[in-house]
C-alpha cells in the first residue's frame, strides 16, 4: 500500500515537472483531473519538488525548471580536432547523466552541427553551452562565421531567407556538393524535440510531434549562427526510428521529403500561383516521395494546385507527390485537379506504379 502510495506521488510529480512551464494551462488544475487529487495535494508536491530544488517559483502561480547542471567551453575549430574527437573529449561528459539512446541523439546532433561550424562558417572557434533540468537538457552552439543565411543567399539562386529557409527545410540543401550531402540540418531538426536556427534576426524553429511544426519569427540582429537543441531526458526516441521516416521500402536512405507548404506563403498571401507551386516543388526531384505538408494552410489556389497534383506528376512520373495535413477546402480543391488527370497511371502511389506499391511512409 505504501508502495502503492509513493509510486503514485512520483506519477504526481513526474507529472508537473513535465508540465510545469507549459505555459497553456494552469498545472495545478490539469493535475487536479490527471490524478483526481485535491489543489492542497498539488501544492503539497510542489512544495517537495522545490525543496528538492527541481523547480523555483517564479510568481504566485508560476513555477520554472531549475538548472541541475550547466557547462561552457569555447571550442577550437582546427582540423587537427574534428567532430568526433571533440565529442569525446569534451563534450560527452556534460551529458554524462543521461541514457544511452539519449546520448546517442545528443553524438549526432552536436558532431553535425559542431561540423558544420568546421565546413561552412569560417569561424575559427565556436562556443557551446549545456544546460539540463530534471526534464530535458538543451544544448547551445554558436560561432561567429559568415551566417548560415547569409551562406546560403550568396552561393545559391535563391530570393531571400524565406526562400533560404524553404530549400532548407526540404533537405539535400548544401553548398559545398562535392563533399557534402546536405542532410545534416534536416535530420538534426527532426531528431531533437527542439531545434532552432538564429541568424542574421531570423529565428527559423523546429518542434517535433505529430508531424513537422516549423516557424520563422524575426528577432534581434545577431551576427554568425547560434543552433540550440533540445531533448527530454528520458526521451524512448532513437536515431533509426527518424531516419526510417525518411526512407520508403522501396527506396532505402533519404528518399522521402517533406515540403512545409506554409513556409512558401509570405504573411497572409494565400498559395495561387503556378510560380509559387514551382517554387514549392523545386529540387524535389532529388527524392523518391515529396509529402506536401498543408498545415497552417487555410486555402489554396486552383492554378497552385493543378501545377502541383497534376502538371508535375507528369512530367516527374519517378517522383510520388501527396499532400499531407490538408483540410476540407484545400483536400477539396486537390481533388478537382485531380479529375481532370486524363493520364491514368499518373495519380500519386498508384498501385499501378509497381515501384510505389505498398509503399508505407509513416510520417
Ligand atoms: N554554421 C554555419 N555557418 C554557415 N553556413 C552554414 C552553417 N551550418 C550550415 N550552413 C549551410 O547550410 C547548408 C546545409 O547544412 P547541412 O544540412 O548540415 O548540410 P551539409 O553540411 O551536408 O552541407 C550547408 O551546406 C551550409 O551552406
Ligand atoms: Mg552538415
Amino acid at each position: 500500500m505504501a508502495g502503492r502510495t509513493r509510486k503514485r506521488g512520483e506519477a504526481v510529480r513526474t507529472f508537473i515537472l513535465r508540465n510545469v512551464e507549459d505555459r497553456s494551462g494552469d498545472v495545478v488544475l490539469r493535475a487536479t483531473r490527471q490524478f483526481g487529487i485535491s489543489r492542497q495535494a498539488v501544492h503539497k508536491h510542489l512544495k517537495f519538488l522545490v525543496g528538492a530544488n527541481l523547480i523555483s517559483r517564479m510568481s504566485l502561480a508560476r513555477y520554472q525548471l531549475c538548472t541541475l547542471e550547466e557547462h561552457k567551453t569555447i571550442l577550437p575549430v582546427t582540423d587537427a580536432a574534428p567532430e568526433d574527437i571533440v565529442w569525446r573529449m569534451e563534450i560527452r561528459d556534460m551529458l554524462a547523466a543521461l541514457p544511452e539512446n539519449a546520448l546517442d541523439i545528443w553524438r549526432y546532433g552536436f558532431t553535425e552541427i559542431f561540423s558544420n561550424v568546421a565546413a561552412h562558417s569560417g569561424s575559427e572557434s565556436a562556443f557551446v553551452q549545456v544546460r539540463r533540468t530534471a526534464v530535458s537538457t538543451k544544448m547551445t552552439i554558436w560561432d561567429r562565421g559568415v551566417g548560415i543565411f547569409d551562406k546560403l543567399l550568396s552561393h545559391m539562386d535563391l530570393i531571400d531567407e524565406r526562400h533560404a529557409i524553404l530549400e532548407l527545410t526540404k533537405g539535400k540543401l548544401t553548398t559545398d556538393p562535392a563533399s557534402h550531402p546536405g542532410q545534416g540540418i534536416f535530420f538534426t531538426a527532426r531528431i531533437f524535440d527542439t531545434f532552432s536556427i538564429l541568424s542574421k534576426g531570423v529565428l527559423l524553429s523546429h518542434t517535433s510531434g505529430d508531424g513537422d511544426d516549423w516557424t520563422v519569427e524575426t528577432q534581434q540582429e545577431g551576427f554568425g549562427t547560434l543552433v540550440t537543441m533540445t531533448l527530454k531526458n528520458d526521451t524512448s526516441r532513437q536515431i533509426k526510428d527518424i531516419y526510417e521516416r525518411f526512407s520508403s521500402q522501396t527506396s532505402p536512405g533519404f528518399s522521402t521529403t517533406v515540403v512545409s507548404a506554409h513556409l512558401a506563403q509570405y504573411g497572409t498571401e494565400k498559395l495561387v500561383s503556378r510560380s509559387e507551386a514551382k517554387r514549392l516543388l523545386e529540387r524535389v526531384d532529388r527524392f523518391r516521395v515529396a509529402l506536401i505538408d498543408f498545415d497552417r494552410v487555410e486555402c489554396i489556389g486552383q492554378a497552385f494546385a493543378d501545377e502541383i497534383f497534376r502538371v508535375y506528376p507528369s512530367e516527374h512520373p519517378e517522383v510520388s507527390i501527396r499532400e499531407i495535413r490538408t483540410n476540407k477546402e484545400v483536400q477539396d480543391t486537390i481533388d478537382g485537379v485531380r479529375q481532370v488527370d486524363h493520364t491514368p497511371a499518373r495519380r500519386q502511389g498508384s498501385p499501378q506504379d509497381p515501384a510505389l506499391a505498398g509503399e508505407e511512409i509513416g510520417v
